[in-house]
């Protein structure tokens, strides 16, 4: 293979409210269309609505009985609902992935000429996390994170429409606007835990709108794309 990208996919693309099996067979398509160019990418799947919903559930259904239920047991209702996320992508991929969700991140995770497809992996972070720490894992220096919004903005686009996209900022700066500590629940662009190993690492990450797979395609193969660059 030529190129290796990890591909953090947000769940909200993939499961919102149930299942988009002609979103996740179009990612399919083009993942496979890239490994035949010598491009392989990775995919880390978040649990979107199914892993909310499935943790205010489970709060729910601890309240006046059992106080003791924590975070961390909240979050592993959210890890097994990025997993059946990814069994979707893994369906779609056949013979052209490994056919196991790795349970962690270390160089294993992948086999040579094989998309990986996973999820979380432990309480207390997101699958941004999980993405970049591949990354970190197969030394892999591109991620892509494709989200729910264009790219990466000072604020929260969704709240403070108007303001400008910036196309292209440093570690730091989006160290400054996701800030240091991750919070369950919390609704950043990327989980501040990755963005930390993106600096540490010197991981080059694009963020841009998932649901445009024509403009992801472009991003991967280098032909200019709508979207952020950190580096
Ligand atoms: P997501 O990565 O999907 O979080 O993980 P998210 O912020 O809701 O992102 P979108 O909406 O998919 O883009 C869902 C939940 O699963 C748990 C956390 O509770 C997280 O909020 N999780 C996920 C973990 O605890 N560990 C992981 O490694 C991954």
């Amino acid at each position: 293979m030529n190129k290796t990208f990890v591909l953090s996919v947000g769940g909200s693309l993939v499961a919102t409210p149930g299942p988009q099996v002609e979103f996740v067979k179009k990612v399919a398509e083009m993942l496979i269309r890239l490994k035949e160019k010598g491009i392989l990418c990775h995919v880390v799947i978040g649990g979107g609505r199914p892993a909310r919903d499935y943790i205010a559930a489970k709060r729910a259904c601890a309240e006046g009985l059992n106080p003791d239920l924590t975070n961390a047991e909240c979050d592993e209702c959210g890890i097994l609902a990025t997993r059946m996320n990814a069994h979707l992508l893994l369906a779609a991929l056949g013979k052209h992935a490994r056919q196991s969700i790795p349970t962690d991140t270390t160089p294993d995770a992948v086999s040579p000429g094989l998309i990986t497809v996973m999820g979380g992996t432990i309480p207390g972070q997101s699958t941004d996390a999980v993405s970049v720490k591949l990354a970190r894992a197969i030394q892999c220096k591109n991620v892509i994170n494709a989200t729910n919004v264009p790219g990466v903005y000072e604020k929260d686009p969704r709240k403070n429409p108007g303001l400008p996209m910036l196309e292209k900022i440093s570690h730091d700066q989006l160290i400054g606007i996701v800030g240091t500590t991750f919070t369950p629940g919390m609704c950043t662009v990327i989980d501040p835990i990755a963005a930390q190993i993106l600096k540490e690492d010197a991981i080059t990450c694009y963020v841009l709108d998932g649901s445009n797979l024509d403009n992801m395609e472009k991003c991967i193969l280098g032909e200019g794309f709508h979207g952020t660059t950190i580096a």
